[in-house]
């Protein structure tokens, strides 16, 4: 039986994931800051599936919280075989209007725990010749669209940088970017999605059927869904600043819908 450990499992994408991978026969390492909700989720998931969930309470945010996580990954004895670096959030506000505090807590987030955790699993996977990790970016890193894009850019060009340097170890990296998902990412960062089209909302559980579709196939980006992939077409022959009119507004909406 393999281990996965999800970071964000208790909602949205990463509660999907954990849906799916515990479905599949795989024991789980789940990880938030919330310990009750992670505890709720792991019991439904060991009666549901009779597999064995681990809950690491730790917020990414912070060193501890980064260095706890690390040290699980690092346990050679009871060795993770799947990350799924998935915790993520948005900032209310556009640029100059977030304090820059909370500016940093999302390099933190995205970026850095991104790093550490990728680094720790790798070198631990490296050793036994095979394992995955999946860095949850998001569509927002190919366009103009403030900070949040900036941070979900970094995620894309490391995770396919490292795919690059480890290429022929048995290990597969992927990045994935996911289009609007309902999830509780707009309400937290109190984003309203009045103006966000219909067509262009995705199924959680449906992203993470494709999204393991494509980390067996070994690709190392992964978009999908045929909508999303048809619009980074469009966005990748259209002019730079025709595109951030449109993108760094959609689904920018603050306060009140
Ligand atoms: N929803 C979308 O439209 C969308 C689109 C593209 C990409 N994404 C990306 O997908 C990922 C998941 O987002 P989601 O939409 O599923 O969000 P969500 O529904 O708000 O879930 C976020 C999860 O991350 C955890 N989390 C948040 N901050 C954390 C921290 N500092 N340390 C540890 N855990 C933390 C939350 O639990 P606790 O609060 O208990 O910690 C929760 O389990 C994010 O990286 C996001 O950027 C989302």
């Amino acid at each position: 039986m393999t281990t996965a450990l999800i970071t964000g499992s208790t909602a949205g994408i990463g509660s999907a994931f954990a849906r799916r991978l515990a479905g599949d026969g795989h024991n789980l390492v789940l990880v938030a800051r919330n310990t009750e909700r992670l505890r709720e989720q792991a019991t439904e998931l060991h009666d549901r599936h009779g597999i064995e969930a681990e809950v690491l309470t730790a917020d990414l945010a912070t060193d501890d919280g980064i260095a706890a996580v690390e040290k699980r990954l690092a346990d050679r004895r009871n060795p993770v075989d799947l990350l799924v670096n998935n915790a993520g959030f948005g900032n209310k506000g556009q640029y100059l209007e977030v304090p820059m505090e909370d500016e940093l807590t999302m390099l933190k987030v995205h970026c850095e725990a991104v790093l550490r955790l990728t680094s720790a699993a790798t070198e631990s996977m490296r050793e036994r010749g095979r394992g995955g990790v999946v860095n949850v970016a998001s569509v927002a890193a190919f366009v103009p669209r403030g900070t949040y894009g900036a941070s979900k850019a970094w995620v894309v060009q490391f995770t396919q940088g490292a795919a690059k340097d480890l290429a022929g170890s048995g290990l597969r990296l992927m990045a994935l970017c996911p289009g609007f998902v309902r999830t509780e990412f707009h309400e937290r960062a109190g984003m309203g999605t009045s103006n966000i089209p219909k067509w262009m909302w995705l199924d959680a559980d449906k992203l993470v059927a494709a999204a393991l579709a494509d980390l067996a196939r070994g690709k190392t980006l992964s978009i999908p869904d045929p909508r999303y992939k048809a619009l980074m077409g469009v966005v990748k022959v259209t002019p730079r600043a025709l595109l951030s009119g449109v993108t760094s507004r959609t689904g920018r909406k603050y306060g009140p819908q």
